[in-house]
């Protein structure tokens, strides 16, 4: 016998948090651009991001509103007698800056990684005592964008590391958006909305749908689940980070692709492409810049959507924008194609409005409903709509 639990969410509107932001004017939408991890791991170098930087324009990504090129990990080596940070010659012999005068002679913003620890995640040199001088660097460097990851810090307090990094980069006078990569562990959602302009919530994401990976990554669904009640957190210029795309990779179907992508742009999510976007295949090129579905994730109102109804594996998510209308995921995680329905008070409309539905995939209007909307989903799919009264 099948059990269905029902779940109704008691608030069913977010509105976007109340909370004190990070004053640097940055990120009123979540952050889109591209960051080498994912992808390429340590083995990154400037010829990687120079393509990715001519693809990210040459594929429409750009016009879609992707913007910052990020080098992960692994692009620094060692410190100078005085203590400036060295990038590695071998893999980046033209030096930073001229990597970053590249990037933004292509009109593109370029960011880079280090870690609030002695050491970052793979072992290279990081900022732990070298705050100030680091965002110095990145200053005359021209960086507009730091992902500070939490890696080597043993009894480090997080909060307070993190604070010292945000005013070190204030204190450096260019406006760089502040990434905070703790993973969750000392729940930023709690105290980052005034340190950062992001903060990822969970460990790290792995390219299939669900399920642990060995050394402990989460699978895609699995990291949606974490994010259900940390909605109420995020707002412009402060967002829930529930890590960056694996769209593209190889690990997922094309289907399953979709529903991270629209998952993340429901979620209100930073949308860091992490796939070779120089070398993809059209069906991925089309869900990174489906301008529709990327429109829900920047919608200026900057509310997070939610889990309104779970029965199952059939799951509503929906997300209020700034219009009034409503954008929605229907969910299936099972294993064979089912209706899912969603109805008006799932979305806090009465069941009498009439309204206009709109297929976000589809690209196509699907008529006036009352009362509710339902439609067939494929396994492991979505159907992504606008509900506008
Ligand atoms: C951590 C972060 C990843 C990546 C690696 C780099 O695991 O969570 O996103 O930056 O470090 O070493």
């Amino acid at each position: 016998m099948r059990r269905t639990i029902l779940f109704l969410t008691g608030i069913l509107l977010s509105i976007p948090s109340l909370l004190p932001a990070l004053d640097n004017g940055l990120a009123k939408t979540p952050p889109m651009g591209w960051n080498s991890w994912n992808k390429f791991g340590c083995k990154v170098n400037e010829d990687v991001i120079r393509k990715a930087a001519d693809a990210m324009v040459a594929s429409g990504m750009k016009d879609a509103g992707y913007q910052y090129i990020v080098i992960d990990d692994c692009w620094q080596v060692s410190r100078d007698k005085d203590g400036n940070i060295v990038p590695d010659a071998k893999t980046f012999p033209s030096g930073i800056k001229a990597l970053a005068e590249y990037v933004h002679s292509k009109g593109l913003k370029f960011g880079i990684y280090s870690d609030a620890g002695t050491k970052t995640c793979a072992g290279r040199p990081a900022s732990r005592g070298y705050e100030f001088q680091d965002a110095r660097q990145y200053a005359a460097w021209g960086v507009d964008y730091l992902k500070f990851d939490w890696c080597n810090t043993g009894t480090q307090n997080g909060p307070a590391s993190y604070a010292t990094m945000r005013d070190a980069l204030l204190a450096s006078g260019r406006p760089i958006v502040f990434s905070l990569c703790e993973w969750g562990s000392n729940k930023p959602w709690l105290w980052a909305g005034d340190v950062g302009n992001l903060w990822r919530t969970t460990g790290d994401i792995v390219d299939k749908w669900e399920g642990k990976a060995n050394w402990g990554g989460h699978g895609m669904i699995d990291i949606v689940d974490l994010q259900v009640d940390l909605g109420s957190y995020a707002g412009p210029g402060h967002w829930n980070d529930p890590d960056m795309l694996e769209v593209g990779n190889g690990g997922m179907t094309t289907t399953e692709y979709r529903s991270h992508f629209s998952l993340w742009c429901i979620l209100a999510a930073p949308l860091m492409a992490g796939n070779d976007i120089g070398d993809m295949k059209p069906e991925i090129r089309e869900i990174l810049v489906n301008k529709e579905v990327i429109g829900v994730d920047q919608d200026p109102l900057g509310a997070e959507g939610r889990r309104v109804r779970k029965d199952g594996d059939l799951e509503v998510w929906a997300k209020q924008l700034q219009d009034g209308s409503r954008a929605v995921v229907l969910l299936n995680r099972g294993n064979g194609q089912q209706a899912v329905t969603v109805n008006w008070e799932d979305l806090g409309y009465p069941s009498h409005v009439g309204a206009t539905v709109r297929d976000l995939w589809q690209h196509k209007d699907l008529g006036a409903f009352t009362g509710k909307f339902s439609a067939p989903v494929a396994s492991h799919g979505v159907v992504m709509i606008t509900v506008r009264p």
